[in-house]
């Protein structure tokens, strides 16, 4: 639309060839993103909640207090991600000379909470050079789905082969996974009352224990929570008062519970893997015990709003990295691999906007 300030072309959103050059280098945002986590933009601009409007010479100046940098690159990339509502732009002069942001919303989630907390490790956890390399590979997942891009191009390791084998990799998902999970954990605790009737939780994929430490925390007749993750995971976890870190292969065996909640691990695996894993569980818990699992669940339409899309990219994430068959799934394909694995009933509840929260009775 031309908005009459003699510099905008006629072009609208509906132009397919402005559309097609969006898409084409679509990767500088996420790489911006990642620029600006790296460079901890979030912290110096919101200073315990001022959030003050910067130039990006003053946001340098707290990133850099001994000098440098280049505030002109920095106020590129500030200018981008705020066509992206990660930042407010405020242009004080006339003439556009003097740009100063603010975190929007979405900004700041980006934030280190008192807990050493953000979404910044998760965006980190995503581009680091090993899953980098896995991106060029994705039109091979069409080709030869036996292997995923991310083992073919780390020289056959699988990621979480690699997370255990690199201290740093496993300490950044450890950190990712508490950046989304403490945020989405209050909504669960604030909406979801299935909890009331269990005296001993599992958590299968449970990572550094954020999830249950909640839980419990909050649902203090919760006798004991049971942490199960990888031996090399549940070795980093953080002590925590009611929870018991056991180590392990959920392939093999999910320790006994009277309910296992279980969130963002189902995803990751193939059709015949997710059967293994939730028959694990069924035999895991007594008649009348519960499978909790919160998993990004796809609508069955396509669309082009955030919550389809952000569902929709992680498919795809999940097809590039850990699974080429790994994916994420509609709520009926949910229903009927919790019936494969002798589950009675099942319902789906939505707490909040990315995972469903999906219940599976025995
Ligand atoms: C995407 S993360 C989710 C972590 C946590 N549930 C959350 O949402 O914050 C998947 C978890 O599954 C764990 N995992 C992967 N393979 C496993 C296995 N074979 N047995 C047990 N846990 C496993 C990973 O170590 C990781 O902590």
């Amino acid at each position: 639309m031309n908005n009459g300030d003699g510099e905008t072309p006629p072009c609208t959103a509906a132009n397919s060839r402005l559309a097609i050059m969006e898409l084409a280098n679509m990767i500088s945002v996420p790489m911006s993103l990642n620029a600006v986590v790296r460079l901890n933009v979030a912290d110096s601009i919101w200073q315990n909640g001022s959030n003050t409007p910067l130039t990006a010479s003053e946001i340098l100046a707290r990133i850099l207090p001994s000098g440098g940098g280049d505030p002109e690159n920095l106020q590129r990339i500030l200018r981008m991600l705020t066509s992206y509502d990660v930042f407010n732009e405020h242009v004080i002069s006339p003439d556009a000379s003097e740009r100063r942001y603010s975190l929007t919303d979405i900004g700041k989630t980006l934030v280190t909470d008192e807990n050493g907390l953000s979404y910044g490790s998760y965006v980190l956890q995503h581009h680091q050079k090993e899953l980098m390399k896995a991106w060029p590979l994705v039109h091979e997942a069409v080709v030869d789905s036996s292997t995923e891009p991310f083992v073919k191009a780390n020289g056959g390791e699988t990621a979480y082969g690699i997370y255990g084998k690199k201290p740093e990799m496993n300490d950044l998902m450890q950190r990712a996974m508490s950046g989304v999970a403490v945020p989405f954990m209050k909504e669960v605790l604030d909406g979801y009352d299935g909890f009331n009737d269990v005296e001993r939780l599992v958590d299968v994929g449970g990572s550094a224990g954020d999830c249950l430490r909640m839980i419990v925390q909050k649902h203090s007749h919760i006798k004991e929570g049971i942490n199960f993750d990888l031996p090399e995971v549940v070795a980093k976890a953080p002590k925590i008062d009611g929870v018991t870190h056991v180590g392990g292969d959920m392939f093999n065996f999910v320790p006994k519970g009277d309910s296992i909640f279980m969130k963002w691990v189902l995803t990751t695996w193939t059709d015949e893997e997710v059967k293994q894993i939730m028959s694990n569980c069924f035999k895991a818990i007594p008649v009348g015990g519960k499978l909790i699992a919160c998993e990004p669940v796809l609508p069955s339409h396509t669309d082009d709003t955030h919550r389809t899309r952000a569902l929709l990219e992680g498919d795809i994430f999940v097809m590039t990295i850990y699974r080429a068959k790994g994916k994420h799934r509609t709520k009926e394909e949910y229903r009927e691999l919790g019936n494969l694995a002798g589950f009675t009933s099942f319902r789906a509840i939505y707490i909040d906007c990315f995972y469903t929260l999906l219940e599976f009775k025995k």
